[in-house]
């Protein structure tokens, strides 16, 4: 009897892989609470906030032609997975004194599909 444990190993593959597609249209939805203030993608532009391209690997605060609040331009962090979900939980207790007025989400896995979601776009906005 070894085609039960065929189809579940097959079953096991497909759930991951619809589960990874899942994510970053789950993250394109939690997307929405920001896009009134940032852009993402090719030609995005500042808006009340600076435009996320390539943020995974960027320095706060290194936008040109966006102006930071002296907090979040200070604050010497390297966006990672890691930094990003502690700031969106809460970014005021992240970076006291950012301007950017966002309750935060509290949720892991929203948070994690958002991170896929902004993983998409490198530095000019084109998705890897
Ligand atoms: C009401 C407007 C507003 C909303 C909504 C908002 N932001 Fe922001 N965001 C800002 C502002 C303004 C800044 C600049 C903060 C500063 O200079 O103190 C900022 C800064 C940031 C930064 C730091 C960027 C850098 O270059 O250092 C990240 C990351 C960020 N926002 C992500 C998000 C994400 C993700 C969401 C949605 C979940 C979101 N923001 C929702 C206004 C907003």
């Amino acid at each position: 009897m070894k085609l039960p444990v065929v189809a579940a190993a097959f079953a096991a593959a497909f759930l991951t892989t619809s589960a990874k597609a899942q994510d970053v249209s789950a993250g394109e939805r939690s997307w929405n609470k920001c896009r009134a203030c940032h852009q993402v993608g090719e030609g995005a532009k500042n808006l009340v906030g600076p435009q996320l391209n390539g943020l995974f690997g960027r320095h706060t605060g290194a936008v040109e032609g966006y102006s930071y609040s002296t907090a979040n331009k200070g604050a010497n962090i390297t966006w990672d997975e890691a930094v990003f979900a502690e700031y969106i939980k809460d970014p005021k207790a992240k970076i006291p004194g950012t301007k950017m007025v966002f309750a935060g989400i509290k949720n892991d896995k929203e948070i994690a599909d958002l991170t896929a979601f902004l993983k998409q776009f490198d530095k000019d906005g084109k998705k890897m």
